[in-house]
């Protein structure tokens, strides 16, 4: 399918990003993006799901308000309360590839078990207390290996001081965007939690 994500007005600047993570993909994985405004990243990141032709379960939160930002507060569809109707309007052509979850952050990470997601890119409301409440949310869900992310580093300074605070060693592959690789446990670690889940359990004194 042909990319028609230009055609839909928003802030997009991961394209590199969200391409390298399709391609690095293992399938079946899933991947989750968070704050999805009228579907410019949405649309992209479908698009080029389909074109890989690899199974990967694509989940969108947002909850269709926009948030205090100026020209969130100004746009005429959010003031108009149909932000989500043109979210659905712009993503018809991808519509059956998506599973969207109209409701906020921190209430969709519940949605999803630990360790269980591949890439999740963070991309809604930008003050630090939003954005550590973000990170603090998604970062257990995300997969030893997988790959936590988002907008704004740079831009926003609610949003480099709440990367820098709770992720430590995150890095900056293209202004504005951070990402952050979630250590696998390493060999050595590995071999004693095996060698402990294999020993006899010893019942307690009574
Ligand atoms: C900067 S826009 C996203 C831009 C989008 N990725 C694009 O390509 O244009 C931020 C979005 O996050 C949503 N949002 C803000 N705070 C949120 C929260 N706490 N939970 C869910 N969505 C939120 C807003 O409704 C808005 O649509």
């Amino acid at each position: 399918m042909e990319h028609f994500y230009t055609k839909i007005e928003g802030w997009f600047r991961a394209a590199d990003l969200y391409r390298a993570m399709v391609a690095e993909a293992n399938e079946p994985a899933c991947f989750v993006e968070i704050g999805a405004w009228k579907g410019r990243s949405t649309a992209f990141m479908a698009v080029e799901i389909l074109n890989s032709g690899k199974r990967i379960d694509f989940h969108v939160v947002d909850w269709f308000k926009g948030s205090d930002e100026p020209a969130h507060r100004a746009d005429v569809d959010v003031r108009a309360g149909r932000l989500a109707e043109v979210f659905f309007v712009n993503l018809a052509p991808v519509r059956d590839t998506i599973t969207v979850h109209a409701m906020t952050s921190v209430e969709a990470a519940s949605l999803f078990a630990d360790q269980s997601l591949d890439f999740v890119f963070i991309d809604a409301a930008h003050d630090h207390a939003s954005v550590r409440a973000d990170i603090s949310a998604w970062l257990p869900k995300v997969r030893p290996g997988g790959v936590l992310a988002g907008d704004d580093y740079g831009v926003f300074p609610g949003v480099e001081r709440a990367v820098r605070e709770l992720l430590p060693g995150h890095a900056n592959p293209a202004w504005p965007i951070w990402t952050y690789r979630k250590a696998r446990p390493s060999a050595r670690n590995r071999a004693s939690k095996s060698i402990t889940s294999t020993r006899p359990r010893m019942r307690s004194a009574t």
